[in-house]
């Protein structure tokens, strides 16, 4: 979603913003701009689509400065077009935000009463006519910002730049993420670490509500309360925000081939010399709330299962957006889990803050450690996955359930459910995962092969039971999401209930099935798809197949695995299967339409 990037630098600012903006594009977003202080003079460039668009502007049309701010918007107020294009400017005032001002409708209406009408149907631009009015007014550019600042409502991160001012620039944070970067005579404002890497290292991470000046000599930050702030420098490992392809065609390809990595480190962080260590006690806790959007709530899913069946501890897994409007009954008895990759999803951040006052402990499984959702919580456990660019989680997704499996693993130990051996015998069977998703990985062949047909497609089924259930959910999510084809995930017991009203010979559906205790159920409700002529792709291990794999359409072979980590297997096909669809159908795998990664408004 929305990127600021601000620069404070020694040499010609266009370029670097736009590399900055480059480093941003994962995010997602359908337009973009910057604007710089030439001398004394402001002024920007904006350009619908993708950053190459506005590359060309610049080519046409240079900006020169040695300060400047630069945006990367996905449209949630107005269409995307260049007038909604950030920057956006009023008088001596340029802006760019990410967020949404609730109360712009309002200011909107005040600011026209004075003479000062919008050319945008953003609420951003709003920020720039008030800073305007301010200056207009008689104010300096720092009291335009801060009484601005003081009007909004909502949530913001937002960099401000003033015609005539050739070394300030004003950033404020308030529910969106934003970080100054220290250079050596240069500063720089970001919405992340990635953004920033090519610049410093150095970085200090705003806290809510504060406010910041920046000049080339430093930073001066001010609370909530108008106090000055000392907030600590943090070195970046640079190297963890490395984000190039490393000779794969896309982020996507390359993240799913990173997870038995990944998962390995992990392990390795909480299972160190074989033995479970995660800093939680799970005793006392009556139950648990599992909180998340997107594909970290299919994770919370199948950690519902885990935490049920292993360690017979009640779960109630909501989705983020649903869970404060619902009221939940909350008690200090039960914990509150919240489930992101960036740490900075609006509605999961909403979700914490509603319970954090109600609940006995607040627990993020979280990939960015730095986050909002990371520092807000009482413990925050590390998923390890490395920076993730691909809109579409995988990696981060197999990290998510391989910390939720050890958590439940933990909690039935604590309460008393599993002892030792039991537990250590889990546990070696975990050493074994890294090794099982390299085979899952062969899966890659096969599954290419599909696409071409796959990709025809106007409807697609995922069925699964039980723990694998979220994974027909993620499956379908996954396939929609890149291939733009029409998907439904279903509990394969539900099929009778509605969805088999679709059954044709041309839709497809795809059963994942272990050879588990609920195999043959699966099997009976596939038959039920086969007697309506519909082309089942049937994913399982060996025995699966041999079992049942005769009338299917497609089979694809998985290896064989433990139950309790067939969850995590299972998410490398389903990965694939939405991938090399997204490839065959020709679409823009790495930044679907109308997606972002890290979504940070309601
Ligand atoms: C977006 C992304 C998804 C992600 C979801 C939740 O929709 O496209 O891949 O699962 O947000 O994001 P989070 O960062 O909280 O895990």
């Amino acid at each position: 979603m929305c990127g600021i990037i601000g620069i404070l630098g020694k040499n010609e600012v266009a370029p670097q913003l736009v590399e900055a903006l480059r480093r941003l594009e994962y995010r997602g977003y359908d337009s973009a701009g910057i604007a710089t202080v030439d001398g004394t003079t402001l002024d920007r460039r904006r350009a619908v689509g993708k950053l190459v668009n506005l590359s060309d502007v610049l080519v046409h049309d240079p900006l020169r400065g040695k300060i400047g701010i630069g945006h990367t918007r996905w449209a949630t107020h107005g269409a995307a077009t260049t007038l909604n294009a950030h920057p956006h400017r009023a008088g001596r005032v340029a802006v760019v935000h990410n967020g949404i001002i609730e109360n712009f409708r309002e200011l909107r209406e005040e600011l026209a009463a004075d003479g000062y009408a919008p050319e945008s149907q953003t609420d951003t631009e709003v920020v720039a006519l008030l800073a305007a009015r301010a200056m207009d007014r008689g104010a300096s550019p720092r009291d335009a910002a801060f009484s601005t600042i003081d009007r909004l409502e909502g949530a913001f991160a937002l960099a401000f730049l003033f015609d005539g001012e050739g070394d300030m620039m004003i950033g404020a944070r308030k529910g969106s993420p934003l970080a100054v970067g220290h250079g050596e005579g240069e500063m720089f404002l970001g919405s992340d670490a990635i953004a920033l890497a090519p610049f410093t290292n150095r970085i200090t991470y705003l806290e809510e509500g504060d406010r910041v000046i920046l000049t080339r000599e430093g930073a001066e930050i001010t609370d909530a309360s108008g106090r000055r702030a000392n907030r600590s420098l943090a070195r970046i490992d640079v190297g963890a925000t490395q984000i190039d392809k490393g000779g794969f065609r896309h982020f996507m390809a390359k993240e799913i081939a990173e997870q038995p990595a990944v998962l390995a480190d992990a392990l390795a962080r909480y299972v160190p010399g074989g033995k479970l260590d995660m800093p939680l006690d799970f005793s006392g806790v009556e139950r648990l709330t599992l909180v998340a959007c997107g594909t970290a709530h299919y994770a919370c899913h199948v950690a519902k299962y885990w935490f049920e069946q292993i360690a017979r501890l009640p779960v109630e897994i909501d989705i983020a957006s649903e869970f404060r409007y619902r009221d939940p009954v909350l008690t200090d008895r039960q914990w509150a889990i919240f489930v992101s990759q960036s740490g900075e999803t609006a509605d999961t951040l909403a979700a914490l803050r509603h319970a954090a006052e109600k609940v006995g402990k607040t627990v993020a499984v979280v990939n960015v450690p730095t986050s909002s959702i990371a520092r807000e919580v009482d413990v925050a456990l590390p998923i390890l996955a490395g920076v993730e660019v691909g809109v579409a989680s995988t990696k981060a997704f197999s990290c998510q359930l391989l910390v939720l499996l050890m958590m439940a693993l933990k909690a039935a130990h604590d309460r008393g459910i599993m002892n030792d051996a039991a537990l250590q015998a889990h546990l070696d069977d975990l050493r074994a995962l890294p090794g099982l998703m390299n085979q899952a990985m062969t899966t890659a062949d096969p599954i290419r092969g599909l696409a071409d047909d796959l990709a025809e497609a106007q409807d697609i089924l995922f069925l699964g039971r039980g723990p694998i259930y979220p994974l027909a959910l993620e499956g379908a999510l996954k396939l929609k999401e890149l291939s733009y084809i029409h998907a439904e995930g279903y509990a394969s017991g539900e099929l009778k209930h509605g969805p088999i009203a679709l059954i044709d010979a041309h839709v497809p559906v795809i059963v994942l099935a272990p050879r588990d205790a609920l195999f043959d159920k699966t099997v009976s409700n596939m038959q039920e798809v086969m007697a309506r002529h519909g082309r089942v792709l049937l994913i399982s291990d060996e025995t699966g197949l041999r079992e049942a794999g005769q009338d299917c359409w497609r089979t694809i072979r998985m290896p064989e695995v433990p139950s309790i980590l067939a969850p995590l297997l299972y998410a490398v096909p389903a990965q694939l299967l939405a991938y090399h669809t997204a490839v065959a159908k020709g679409t823009d795998v790495d930044q679907p339409r109308n997606l972002a990664k890290s979504v940070t408004v309601e």
